[in-house]
């Protein structure tokens, strides 16, 4: 079946640009956003919180069924709750990112997240950035984006993004991490990390986050899919 509302999908790996990119997008569209890696992270809080190991799968497929979240917006920002309490500082922490990756591998996590995603799709638009937007929840959607970068550059970024928040991290740490996850992300069974078949792929090594949007709304409007 064909969408009705448009949808462009951004998909790649950690530190690609793709939050930030996807959030600057939607808003210059005017479009909903879905930061979907955000569901994940809610999904490792709670997991964290609830003391359940990432290798008891009943436990975190019925603790993701029961998530109870909501996202809200707060001056361009997007804040999550998660059992309606305030969980924005430990969204991005290396212990929710590591967790968050882990239960990212279970199928019944994954299937428990499908619809719920899916329901981000409302008019005028929707920009999705994840893992398997273009592959798999929005395998239909109009345009595709497939955003990467150098390891290098990829932890440099991540790096000054969690120091402009007060946390400090270790640089080799990060690259080491990133690696790590990426392996797990691309190499996992179930709904990896790849570029989908009619996906564009864009290359952010050399790209600052500016240029990248202005790339992508460009080829919006070449496709005519905006004005
Ligand atoms: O994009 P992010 O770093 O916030 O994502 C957190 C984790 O969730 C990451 O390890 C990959 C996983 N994820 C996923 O498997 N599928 C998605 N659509 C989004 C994120």
């Amino acid at each position: 079946m064909a969408n009705v509302t448009p949808i462009l999908t951004i998909d790649g790996p950690v530190g690609s640009g793709k939050g930030t990119i996807a959030a600057r997008v939607a808003r210059r569209l005017g479009w909903h956003l879905l930061d979907s890696g955000a569901l994940y992270r809610l999904v490792a809080i709670a997991a964290l919180d609830q003391g359940v190991r990432p290798g008891d799968e009943a436990a975190l497929i019925r603790l993701t069924k029961t998530l109870d979240i909501e996202f809200s917006q707060e001056g361009g920002e997007v804040i999550a709750t998660l059992d309606g309490l305030d969980v924005r500082k430990r969204m991005r922490s290396p212990e929710t990112s590591d967790m968050a990756s882990q239960v990212a591998t279970i199928p019944g996590v994954r299937a428990a997240l499908k619809e719920r995603q899916r329901a981000f799709a409302e008019p005028p638009g929707l920009v999705a950035d994840g893992r398997d937007m273009g592959t798999v929840i929005f395998p239909d959607a109009e345009t595709k984006i497939y955003l990467t970068a150098s390891v290098e550059v990829r932890a440099q970024r991540r790096h000054k993004q969690l120091k402009e928040k007060g946390e400090s991290v270790n640089l080799s740490r990060l690259s080491r991490d990133i690696e790590e996850r990426d392996h797990r992300d691309m190499n996992r069974t179930v709904a990896p990390l790849r570029p989908a078949r009619d996906a564009i792929v864009v290359d952010s090594t050399a790209l600052s986050i500016d240029q990248v949007v202005e790339k992508i709304i460009a080829l919006m409007k070449d496709r005519s899919i905006t004005d």
